[in-house]
This record gives C-alpha cells, structure tokens and sequence, in this order.
C-alpha cells in the first residue's frame, strides 16, 4: 500500500488541468451496454474506479479499448451476471444494473461495495426498477432482477429519506431508455452527470427529456445505437483544488472547470473571504483570502452545497478564524475525516451531524488514515496548511477519484511524495 507524504507550508501557484468526471463516466461506460454497436467516450479519467468499470464491461462480454483518456466499447454481446468479485470492489458498479435489465431482460449483480460512508442502501434504484415493471429478488448478497416480458414505462417516484438519489436516477433512466412507452421519473436528481448521462443516450437515440431538473420523461425506443461522448469536467476534483486555493494559493489557475456546476461551493467560498474569479468559459482563478471568515452550509443534492465537498471544506475551517458550522443532510455519518484533523490540531466538535469548527492558528502533520475518498482529500489538503509533514495512509482511497493528484499538487508547488507504507 502507499502513503502521501506531505509537507506543509507551501504557497500554490500555476495552472491545473482538471480531468473529466469520474462521477460521469462510471454510468456513462455503464450506459455503453444498451447497444451492441460501437461507443467512443472521451475524457474518461483514469483511476481506479474507472478501471474496475471497464474490467466489469471486459467481464460481461464487451470489447473494450482505452488509451489517453478515450474509451471505445462495443458490447455485441452481454452476459447477464455481473461478477462478485469486481463488483464488490465499487459501489458505482451497481449502474450496470439498469442497462443490463434495459438490454436483457435480466440482470444478476451482487451487493455492491465501495466507500465507507455510512449505510449505503440500493432501494431506491430497486424500487424504481419494479415500477418499470421488473421483478426483484435479494437473496445471498446477489440481487436478481427479471422482466421477462421487458420493462412498461411508468411514472416513478424516487425520493427517498435523503432526497434524491444519482446512480439510483441513472439506473433507472438508462432501463427506461429501451422500455415499452412513456416513463416519468419524478423526485429525480438534477446533479450535471444525470444531464451528461441523458446527453449520451439521447446521442444514442434515446428520448430523454428534462435530465438536470427534478422530473425526467424517457420515451422507450426499441434499440439505440453507437454514439461519441465527452464526459464533463470533474466539479468535485476542480472543488478540492479551489478549496487547496482558499487555503495556500498565491495564484492558482484550474483549467477545463465548468463554473456553473459549482456555484453552490463557489458562493460559500467567496462568502469567506476567498477570491475567485472566471477566467474565460472554462477556467477559474482562486486566490487564498487574506482575511479568510469562518462561514455556515448544509450539504444538498444539487444545486445545493456538494457533500463530496463537505470533508474538504472541514480542512479549510480547520485553520480559517472563527466558527464555522458545517452540516451534513445527503449522508449524516460521513464524518470519518474530524478525528483525523482534530489528530492534527483542529479544534472540531460533533453535535449529530452537524461539525462545530473552531479555527485553530495551524495545524500540526501527524500520521492520519484515509477512510475514504473525499476524506482523504481532506486530509492531503489539512497537510498542505500544517506545520511539517503529514502522512496519509491508504492513499488508494484516493487513487479511486483523483488522476495524478500528487503530480498536479507538485506542478503547482505543493511538496508531496508518494511512498511505499510501513
Ligand atoms: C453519487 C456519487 C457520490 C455522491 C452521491 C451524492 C457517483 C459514482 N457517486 O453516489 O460521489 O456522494 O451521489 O451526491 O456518482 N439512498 C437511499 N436509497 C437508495 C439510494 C440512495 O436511501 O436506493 C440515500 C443514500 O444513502 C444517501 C442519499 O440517498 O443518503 C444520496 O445517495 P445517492 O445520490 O444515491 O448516492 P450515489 O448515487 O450512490
């Protein structure tokens, strides 16, 4: 296993090119099993999780090439059983759930895994997909999905307990792509890679209106075809470098950012004091405030306050005067980062799931364990602001969402190495 060791107390300046999205591309290569024609899918970004989805679409029967970003699928034919052993590995491999359903008729996928972010429940995707007419079992950790008479369009609620939810939107849109007649998704996630997803089946030939608002209506076509796509900028991985920005950056410049999809942190970070300015159509300029404000949100869904941005935010209040109050509603347990910063010096209080923030003067490099994803962002990025070296644990957490994190850092100054663990 590796570890990032970072020392503390560089100023970033230079330009970052941000990849495409990870949240993107995983539905979006899923999607490719709806055709047996060929698709090309750009910007793909590589990383584990994108791996593990094209070795689940290598594994069910597709030809799969990839090579600088591109990824080219020609599923002529697909097997009905998504192995365990891959799929346990990601949870985003269930979204291969509802093309497999769509293009079969069946689907055999087991439980997923993926990051420990609490309880992670499927229901909603399940329920969306017996709506369409599907019938479901959950037996020995597989769920089996049947319709031997294929999938009725229907109009489906989504909502659950925590709002909406995304794969769970995709899931279902891509099954209804190629069902018999009308479905309406109501409850849907608006999040911009539901859109980019709608983007690419509709180049396939689906009919799909209103992806990106809260109601979605799918009129099933009888097969859709090859298509090229090119997934959208990755808002969370350009979130963590404004947020690196907000905390060390002299002149930081992200390239291939779409603002618009990030007005909600953009707004939370200028509210504290953080410069950030547009520079041209897609590239954003931040500068660290010189008298940065302690500040208050609620995570979202979209178009509110990202929670893959939540842990982040916690590291830049860590060191930022003041209180701050950071709550989060999407997924109230994903608060693994605060031990590990409150082990660096932070002064972080947990009253549910709410995070009461008292700036502290820095922050002090200790050796810190990666829990997941978004966390161990926070923890590279608390490391950057601390006062000599941190060491962060299970670096492949974040090996699974940020292409090159460590060289891009570099480029623009910070001091980081990968090393080999214990
Ligand atoms: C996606 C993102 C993830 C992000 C999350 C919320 C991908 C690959 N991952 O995950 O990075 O943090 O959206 O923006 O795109 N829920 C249920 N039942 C379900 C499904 C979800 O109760 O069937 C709950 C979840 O536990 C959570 C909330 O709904 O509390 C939102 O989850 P969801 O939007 O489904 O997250 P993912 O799509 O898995």
């Amino acid at each position: 296993m590796e570890k990032l060791l970072v020392h503390g107390g560089s100023r970033l300046k230079g330009t970052v090119t941000i990849s495409g999205s990870k949240n993107s591309s995983l539905p979006i290569l899923a999607a490719t099993l709806l055709t047996r024609e060929q698709c090309v899918i750009r910007r793909v970004p590589d990383l584990s999780d994108t791996n593990y989805m094209v070795q689940i679409l290598g594994t069910l029967g597709a030809e799969v090439e990839r090579a600088s970003g591109r990824v080219i699928v020609a599923a002529e034919k697909v097997a009905p059983e998504a192995p365990y052993d891959l799929v346990r590995k990601m949870r985003a491999s269930v979204c291969v759930l509802g093309p497999m359903v769509g293009r079969l008729g069946e689907a055999l996928v087991s439980l997923p895994g993926g990051c420990v972010i609490g309880d992670r429940p499927i229901d909603l995707h399940l329920r969306g997909l017996e709506a369409l007419g599907a019938e479901v079992e959950v037996k020995g950790g597989d769920i089996s999905v049947r319709a031997p008479d294929g999938l009725r369009g229907a109009e489906i609620n989504m909502r659950g307990k925590f709002g909406s939810t995304v794969l769970g939107t995709g899931n279902v849109m891509m099954a209804a792509a190629l069902a018999d007649g009308q479905t309406v998704i109501e409850g849907a996630a608006a999040e911009p890679e539901v859109a980019d997803l709608a983007q690419f089946l509709n180049a396939m030939g689906a009919r799909v209106e209103g992806a990106g608002t809260r109601t979605i209506v799918i009129e099933g076509v009888d097969s859709l075809g090859g298509a090229e796509h090119e997934v959208i900028p990755d808002r969370i991985e350009a979130g963590t470098f404004l947020v690196a920005g907000a905390l060390a950056g002299d002149d930081l410049l992200l390239e291939n950012v779409c603002a618009d999809h990030m007005g909600a942190l953009i707004d939370v970070l200028r509210e504290s004091g953080h410069p950030i300015e547009g520079r041209g159509p897609q590239a954003l300029h931040v500068r660290a405030a010189t008298s940065p404000r302690g500040n208050e949100f609620a995570t979202e869904p979209y178009p509110g306050f990202a929670t893959d941005m939540q842990a982040q935010m916690c590291a830049l209040y860590a060191t930022t005067p003041g209180i701050s109050v950071v709550t989060e509603t999407v997924f109230p347990q994903r608060f693994m980062h605060v031990p590990e910063l409150n082990r660096m010096g932070a002064n972080i209080r947990m009253e549910d799931a709410t995070a009461i923030i008292k700036g502290v003067d820095s922050l002090s490099g200790a050796p810190v364990m990666a829990s997941d994803l978004r966390a161990s962002a926070a923890l590279v990025l608390a490391g950057l602001a601390a006062e000599g070296t941190t060491e962060v644990n299970r670096l492949y957490h974040i090996d699974r969402g940020y292409e090159n994190i460590d060289d891009k850092l570099r480029r623009v100054g910070a001091k980081v190495e990968r090393a080999k663990e214990g």
